[in-house]
């Protein structure tokens, strides 16, 4: 007879991944540094994908692709955040997205990530909330971030570019993703609250903190970490809605304009916390990753580097094409209201539903070469970053705004930046980005 037995990895002592009896690899929670075993060596049935390890160590594609192709509403039945279902294929991830009446962002049914929020420490904010609260709640911050604003901001931004980058060392290594991205993007956020300046990268923390609650590098001490320090955050946001809740003339920063807003003025605490975390996570990973995956891409596809280089006109869609590349959030969850049947299977009311934005930006069922970055892609702002529907991100314009004026700033003052070794990834499957990224720059 024949010798049917494929090789499979060698599994390390204590790794918490394990053979099944029948002989299949069950993946549960991969071990740091432990083996990882090829797509093509799974089985589809135990696959989970929210894995830490597989983030970190960018091993998502395979799997993805498995799922895409083999099973596009996949059912993962036991993981640490319980079962759930994944979404892969660009065309349903936009069905899900705009079907917000039968599947809900609510914050009291599990929220948007795939953690549940604990019961007794739920902040309600409005990107998990549904309608009607979420669209007057929406409505009171839009402005900020609307065209009039975004031209008053477009000046402040470049002067701010300008002072970073003329503080950069040129011809020696430094770490672009502190120096550069968080750098520029907490700025940005400090601005949109009128936070203290010289306290700003308390943002930077409470961001990171904000989605880090099961990351040991960010939060060692767990859970009570955690809370101890988003009520840090809400102490001090308190006292600056404070400062601010009883000036007759409203400030035009966040703060104030949550503090004024007729559906927003008398918040729980709670909630004031969940709208201000909303704010700072929305407005600081997101951008700060794409800053980061923007130089990354650009030496890891250099032909594409250099049209840019010979043509800066192509710098908005390659801005655009870099947010697709990248996906900053690579998931957001819904909770399915109703049963819902898709591709033959029964989404049950109740049941969580993952909406893998970073899979269906690298579907080759809607994307031609997925994989590559091609700067000036057809329709290449049709990529699934900024979602769709009523939560579709309401400072995209914002960010890719603040993406541009870095890279032409950049190019009056330098002719390459050049990445000296792979980047530091995030452990997690929800904010997708780097922590370090040591570069070098050329001057022109
Ligand atoms: C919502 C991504 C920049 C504020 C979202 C959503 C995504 C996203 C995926 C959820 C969409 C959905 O559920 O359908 C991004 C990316 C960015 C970015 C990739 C940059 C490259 C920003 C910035 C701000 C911001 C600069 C700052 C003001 C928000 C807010 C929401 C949101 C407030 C909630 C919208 C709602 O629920 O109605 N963003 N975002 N984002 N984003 Fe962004």
């Amino acid at each position: 007879m024949a010798d049917t037995t494929t090789e499979v990895p060698k599994v390390v002592e204590n790794s918490r991944y394990e053979r099944l009896p029948d002989g299949r690899l069950q993946e549960n929670h991969i071990r740091h540094g432990g083996p990882i075993p090829p797509a093509s060596a799974i089985d589809l049935e135990t696959l989970d994908i929210t894995d830490p390890e597989l983030w970190r160590r960018n091993e998502i594609w395979g799997r993805f692709e498995r799922m895409r192709n083999e099973d596009p509403v996949h059912y993962c039945p036991e993981s640490p955040v319980g079962p759930y279902w994944s979404i892969t294929r660009y065309d349903d991830i936009m069905a899900i997205d705009t079907d917000h009446k039968r599947f809900s962002s609510d914050a009291y049914k599990g929220g948007i990530t795939l953690f549940d929020m604990d019961d007794d420490f739920v902040m309600p904010m409005f990107i998990a909330m549904d309608q009607p609260k979420h669209d007057v709640q929406r409505k009171t911050v839009q402005p900020i971030v609307g065209p009039d604003n975004l031209k008053n901001f477009e000046k402040l931004i470049r002067e701010r570019t300008q002072y970073v980058l003329d503080r950069m060392p040129v011809n020696e290594p430094f770490d672009w993703v502190d120096n550069v991205s968080i750098e520029l993007t907490t700025m940005m956020l400090a601005t949109l609250f009128d936070f203290p300046f010289e306290d700003r990268r308390k943002l930077t923390r409470w961001s990171d903190v904000a989605t880090g609650r099961e990351n040991p590098e960010i939060c060692p001490g767990g859970e009570e970490q955690w809370r101890t320090e988003l009520l840090e955050c809400l102490g001090y946001f308190t006292e600056l809605w404070n400062e601010r809740v009883n000036l007759n003339e409203p400030g035009n920063d966040l703060i104030s304009m949550l503090a004024h807003g007729e559906h927003t003025r008398n918040m729980e605490p709670m909630e004031y916390l969940g709208n201000v975390i909303l704010l700072i996570v929305g407005g600081n990973d997101t951008t700060r990753n794409s800053m980061s995956a923007s130089v990354y891409g650009m030496n890891l596809f250099p032909k594409e580097f250099q049209k840019l280089k010979d043509n800066h006109d192509l710098l908005p869609s390659m801005v655009s094409e870099i947010i697709r590349w990248q996906t900053p959030l690579a998931h957001m969850r819904r909770t399915a209201v109703e049963d819902v049947e898709m591709h033959g299977k029964t989404i049950k009311a109740g049941d969580k539903v993952a909406m893998w934005y970073a899979s269906g930006n690298r579907d080759e069922r809607h994307f031609e070469r997925p994989n590559d970055i091609w700067i000036d892609r057809p329709k290449v702002r049709s990529h699934l970053s900024f979602g769709f529907g009523i939560h579709r991100c309401v400072g995209n314009r914002l960010g890719e705004l603040q993406l541009k004026i870095l890279w032409e700033e950049f190019f009056k003052r330098f002719s390459d930046v050049i990445v000296l070794e792979e980047p530091g990834r995030t452990q997690g499957s929800f904010v997708k980005g780097y922590t370090k990224m040591m570069v070098q720059l050329v001057p022109k």
